[in-house]
């Protein structure tokens, strides 16, 4: 077993509430509504793992698996452009695009499959200058939740997302990778997912689930993290900033 790794988010509070950063060899849910964040804080940690220890990094590159086409290439460079300005050094765009190698899932089926993909692509860079040390699977609810309708489908969804979170939870241990996925909190009451501020998924994501963030918009681009039952971390809170060179304290 390796010593666990730790991803900076880049911002102090949010690292501090973290022990340090985001953990390898641990899956980090980030839940929360509709513009919350989620998938801002995923493009962060996505261009932040290229980055050397020293500044917070993990010196890998990073898998996503975008379910609702929602990478976005261009942010990547803002953020790229924020990090050069940060450290005053001249970072290249097109070298950390290179390292994000991003998959679409056309379906939850597909979404499981694509975890062996990922799975063989790490094997083949293990050896290389930037081994893969992030997984992204955003969102990991959305199939399964347009597919999945009626009571009597439950117990088949939730088997199904128990599966796919222990192939993911492998991942992360063989890797000795970090595991992002994100998770849509309900805005409105909804008949058969029930209380609208639990997350999709409910117990099986919780449980399996080594770190939960919930994210709640605040004022202007202030957005509050929330660590939820962490083994290991007291539960805490920690405000950022999602502005137009990334994410800020
Ligand atoms: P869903 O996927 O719809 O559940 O939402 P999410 O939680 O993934 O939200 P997301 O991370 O997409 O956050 C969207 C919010 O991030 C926007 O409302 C903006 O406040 C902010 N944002 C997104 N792109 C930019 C950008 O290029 N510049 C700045 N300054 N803010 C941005
Ligand atoms: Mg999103």
């Amino acid at each position: 077993r390796k010593l666990v790794g730790k991803l900076s988010t880049g911002c102090i509070e949010f690292n501090e509430m973290m022990g340090g950063g985001i953990d390898t060899q641990a899956i980090t849910e980030l839940y929360g509504e509709f513009g919350s964040g989620k998938t801002q804080v995923a493009h962060q940690l996505a261009v932040n793992v290229q980055l050397p220890p020293e500044q917070g990094g993990l010196d890998g590159s990073v898998i996503i698996i975008d379910t609702e086409n929602t990478f976005r290439p261009e942010r990547i460079k803002q953020m790229v452009d924020g990090l050069s300005e940060k450290y005053g050094v001249e970072y290249d765009h097109e070298e950390f695009l290179k390292n994000i190698r991003v998959a679409r899932a056309f379906n939850s089926n597909h979404q499981i499959l694509l975890v062996d993909s990922a799975l063989e692509l790490a094997n083949e860079l293990k050896n290389s200058e930037k081994p893969v040390r992030l997984l992204i699977v955003d969102s990991l609810t959305a199939h399964f939740r347009a597919e999945y309708i009626g009571r009597g489908t439950l117990a088949d969804r939730q088997q199904k997302l128990n599966k796919h979170l222990h192939g993911l939870q492998r991942f992360g241990d063989l890797n000795n990778a970090s595991v992002i996925v994100t998770n849509q909190v309900m805005s409105k009451p909804d008949a058969f997912f029930g209380d609208p501020t639990k997350p999709i998924g409910g117990h099986i994501v919780g449980h399996t689930a080594t770190f939960r963030l919930y994210l709640r918009k605040s004022k202007g681009d202030k957005r509050i993290v929330r660590l939820v039952d962490s083994p290991n971390l007291p539960d805490g809170e920690a405000i950022i900033s999602v502005t137009t060179p990334g994410l800020r304290d």
